[in-house]
């Protein structure tokens, strides 16, 4: 069974790590009461974790567009490969959608990024009472739409690894041989 390249599955993996971090942190962050430095803290880490999630899916959409993907074994269903090739679409929309949402919310608030406290983000827009709480709808629910896709995501793989045990979940693994 062809597997993905060594670079894709770091990637993979490392932005999957990432996603979950910032997710988690999105959600202990926002349920803070009040206007504590822990929360601020969290908030600079969750912000710093969103823009490397970013910056490495600049560098994953443009590897994957250099590079094909395994081919899928042939007997595979056309709805499973149509499905999977949706899925994967949209999980690229939202790598992009989740973190820029997520930017341009803090810049129409007024609060610039500074990446790992020394790296000063392009302010691409001046603060905006108006879009405001637009980008702040729009994070959360591009975020709820990322945990549906990731989820049907884990749910496929772990079908094809523990039901049709057909290899395709070990195209993303570090081969053992
Ligand atoms: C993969 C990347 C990201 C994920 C998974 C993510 C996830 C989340 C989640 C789950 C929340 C909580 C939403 C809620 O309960 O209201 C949140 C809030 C927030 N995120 Fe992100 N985020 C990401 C990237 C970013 C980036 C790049 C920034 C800014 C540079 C950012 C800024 C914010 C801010 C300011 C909030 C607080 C919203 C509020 O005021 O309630 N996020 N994020």
């Amino acid at each position: 069974m062809p597997r993905y390249t060594k670079t894709a599955m770091l990637l993979h993996w490392l932005i999957a790590l990432l996603i979950v971090a910032a997710f988690a942190l999105g959600l202990v962050m926002t349920d803070i009461p009040g206007l504590t430095p822990t929360k601020l803290k969290y908030f600079s880490w969750h912000k710093w974790l969103g823009c490397t999630v970013l910056a490495l899916a600049a560098i994953r959409l443009l590897w994957r567009l250099l590079h094909r993907a395994p081919p899928y074994p042939p007997q595979l269903p056309q709805w499973q490969k149509s499905s999977s090739h949706a899925l994967h679409g949209l999980l690229y929309l939202l790598m992009f959608g989740v973190p820029l949402s997520g930017y341009f919310y803090s810049l129409a608030a007024g609060i610039p990024v500074v990446y790992l406290g020394v790296l000063p983000l392009p302010v691409l827009i001046g603060p905006d009472p108006v879009l405001k709480p637009l980008l702040k709808t729009a994070h959360y629910w591009l975020n709820m739409a990322l945990l549906a896709c990731v989820c049907l995501h884990v749910a496929a793989a772990l079908k094809h690894l523990l039901i049709d045990r057909d290899g395709i979940f070990s195209r993303m693994l570090p081969s053992t041989d």
